[in-house]
C-alpha cells in the first residue's frame, strides 16, 4: 500500500470484530513506531502492549469516548518522559506511525484521548516520573451495528463532525 492510500484509507475505527491481532501483525505495528523521528533522536518513548480483557475493561470504565475499548482487541499505551520538551509530539509521532502501518495491514485503530491517567498509570505499573500522552486501540474493523451502537453513533456525529476541512481554509501560502 502506498502511504498516500493508508493515509486516505485510516478512519477512526471504534467497532472490532472478536478476533485477536495476530502477534506479527502487533510487531510490525510496533516497529513503525521504533522508527519514528523524535526530537534529537531521544526517543523518549515506551509503548505497553494492552490486550488482556479485564485491564481494557477497567482502562474503558469511567470514560465517555473510550467505553469501546472493552471490545476492542489491542490497547497500545504511548508513555513519554516529561523531562524533555518534545515528548508528546515525539510520542504522537510514533503512534500515528503505528496508525498507518496497522492500516496497511487491513487494521483499523483509533486514537483515544479520554483516559484516567493516574488510574492507567497505576493499573500498568507506569513509573510516576513517566505520562501517558495517548492511548490507540487497533482491531480488524466489525461492520454491523447494534441498535445501541447506532443511538451512540448518532449522538457523537452530532458530538464530532465528520469532514475534514478544505485545504483552502487551513493553508496560507507565505504568511498567515
Ligand atoms: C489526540 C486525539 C485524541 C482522540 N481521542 C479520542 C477518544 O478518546 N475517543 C474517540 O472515540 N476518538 C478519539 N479520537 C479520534 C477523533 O475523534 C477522530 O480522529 C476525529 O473525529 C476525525 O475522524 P477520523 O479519525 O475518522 O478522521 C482522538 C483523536 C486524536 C488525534
Amino acid at each position: 500500500m502506498k502511504v498516500e492510500e493508508a493515509i486516505k484509507k485510516r478512519r477512526s475505527v471504534r467497532k472490532y470484530l472478536d478476533k485477536k491481532v495476530e502477534k506479527e501483525k502487533i510487531l510490525k505495528i510496533l516497529e513503525a513506531g521504533r522508527l519514528a523521528p523524535s526530537a534529537m533522536n531521544k526517543q523518549p518513548w515506551d509503548f505497553i502492549i494492552v490486550q488482556d480483557q479485564k485491564t481494557r475493561e477497567k482502562i474503558a470504565k469511567d470514560t465517555f469516548f473510550a467505553r469501546f475499548l472493552d471490545q476492542a482487541p489491542l490497547v497500545i499505551v504511548g508513555v513519554g518522559d516529561p523531562q524533555l520538551k518534545y515528548y508528546k509530539i515525539d510520542v504522537s509521532i510514533a503512534l500515528q506511525n503505528m496508525v498507518l502501518q496497522a492500516t496497511e495491514l487491513g487494521l483499523g485503530s483509533c486514537w483515544i484521548g479520554d483516559f484516567r491517567e493516574e488510574k492507567v498509570k497505576k493499573l500498568l505499573n507506569i513509573p510516576k516520573k513517566k505520562k501517558i500522552v495517548c492511548l490507540i486501540s487497533v482491531g480488524y474493523q466489525r461492520l454491523e451495528r447494534t441498535k445501541k451502537e447506532e443511538v451512540l453513533r448518532k449522538i457523537s456525529r452530532k458530538l464530532v463532525p465528520r469532514n475534514k476541512k478544505p485545504l483552502k481554509e487551513i493553508i496560507h501560502w507565505e504568511k498567515y
